[in-house]
């Protein structure tokens, strides 16, 4: 059985949203970063029926969304940093990693069983909408399957799952196109455990110094960071400068004239986050033998666009 349409939001949509998740049921829902599959984090049932929609590993813990800041202090133990980090970035692509509240209702199984929790505020008004009536914080990975590309328009969602997501909320293309950072505050250093939509730039305003970077295949503390992850279906290629026979070329900055697509010909990393998934989707369905990419530059969004491309370039595992 296939996903149903997606749907605008409306004041009925999103009502019947409520209902669906407050019965333990499955919502794909818009955030600014990529679409969400969201169901309800305080219920086993539902966290479980998202990962068995996704095909996702068991340990790998989900991100729990809230629509108000001061939600946040029922479910994690806030700190100073966290409060800072909060006033500057939420809502928005800041994902903070925290020690659980004493009497959390977060599912466990939401936290694959870590005495930590992540959690974030998108900045998207039906993201927001929908958590608010829904009267309870949402769980939702990105609403891919596992290992697969994101999805950052409502039809990639359709694409990819099936009828075990109820419904799908449109909100039109996402705006920062890459997933939130996420910054794991349970110890005493703060820790970049994926490079996202906040920049380590800005995060290193608030903090007063870069956060420490997540040790390179020390997949333990964030174990959704498998090697291989954002992969379409055929093979990736990096720093490449012009396509070999058969491939499409992805370009950013001033187009060479054998560019299938262009990330960004005015070479604007936002932009070339927000494009990222959608082209790697749409190249993978061209009928090319491989993907090759030019180089990304190391700054601001590039930080997070090149862990994606590196993620989708990375050894498979085998079936
Ligand atoms: O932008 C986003 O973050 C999107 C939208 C839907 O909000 N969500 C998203 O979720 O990307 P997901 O499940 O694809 O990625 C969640 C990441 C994983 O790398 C996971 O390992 C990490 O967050 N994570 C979640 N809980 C954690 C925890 N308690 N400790 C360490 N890492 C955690
Ligand atoms: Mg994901």
């Amino acid at each position: 059985m296939t996903a149903p349409h997606p749907v605008p939001a409306t004041p009925q949509t999103l009502a019947e949203a409520g209902r669906i998740l407050a019965a333990g049921g499955l919502v794909a829902f818009p955030t600014e970063t990529v679409y969400g599959l969201g169901g309800d984090a305080t219920a086993d049932r539902a966290v479980a029926a998202i990962f068995a929609a996704k095909g996702r590993p068991r340990f790998n813990p989900l991100i729990v969304h809230l629509a108000e800041v001061a939600e946040a202090e029922a479910i994690v133990v806030m700190e100073a940093r966290a409060r800072a980090l909060a006033a500057r970035f939420w809502p928005g692509p800041l994902t903070l990693v925290l020690p659980r509240a004493p009497h959390s209702p977060v599912s466990l199984l939401a936290s694959a069983g870590l005495d930590t929790i992540a959690v974030r505020i998108p900045d998207h008004g039906v993201a927001r909408a929908l958590i608010k009536i829904a009267g309870r914080p949402l769980a939702a990975p990105s609403a891919n399957t596992s290992g697969r590309v994101s999805p950052t328009r409502a039809e990639h969602v359709a694409a990819c799952l099936d009828e075990r997501v109820a419904m799908i909320l449109d909100g039109g293309p996402c705006r920062v196109g890459v997933e939130s950072t996420v910054l794991d505050l349970s110890g005493p250093t703060p820790v970049l455990l994926r490079p996202g939509g906040i920049t380590a730039e800005a995060l290193a305003a608030v903090l007063g110094g870069p956060p420490a970077l997540a040790a390179a295949g020390a997949p333990l503390k964030a174990p959704g960071m498998l090697e291989s992850h954002y992969a379409p279906s055929v093979p990736v290629r990096l720093g490449a400068c012009s396509p070999r026979p058969g491939e499409a070329l992805l370009a950013f900055g001033p187009a060479p004239a054998d560019a299938t697509l262009n990330l960004s010909p005015a070479g604007d990393v936002e932009e070339a986050a927000a494009n990222l998934f959608a082209m790697l989707r749409s190249l993978d369905h061209g009928g090319f033998t491989a993907i090759a990419v030019m180089p990304i530059p190391e700054h601001g969004l590039g930080l997070a666009i090149n862990d994606r491309l590196r993620r989708a370039a990375a050894p498979r595992p085998a079936p």
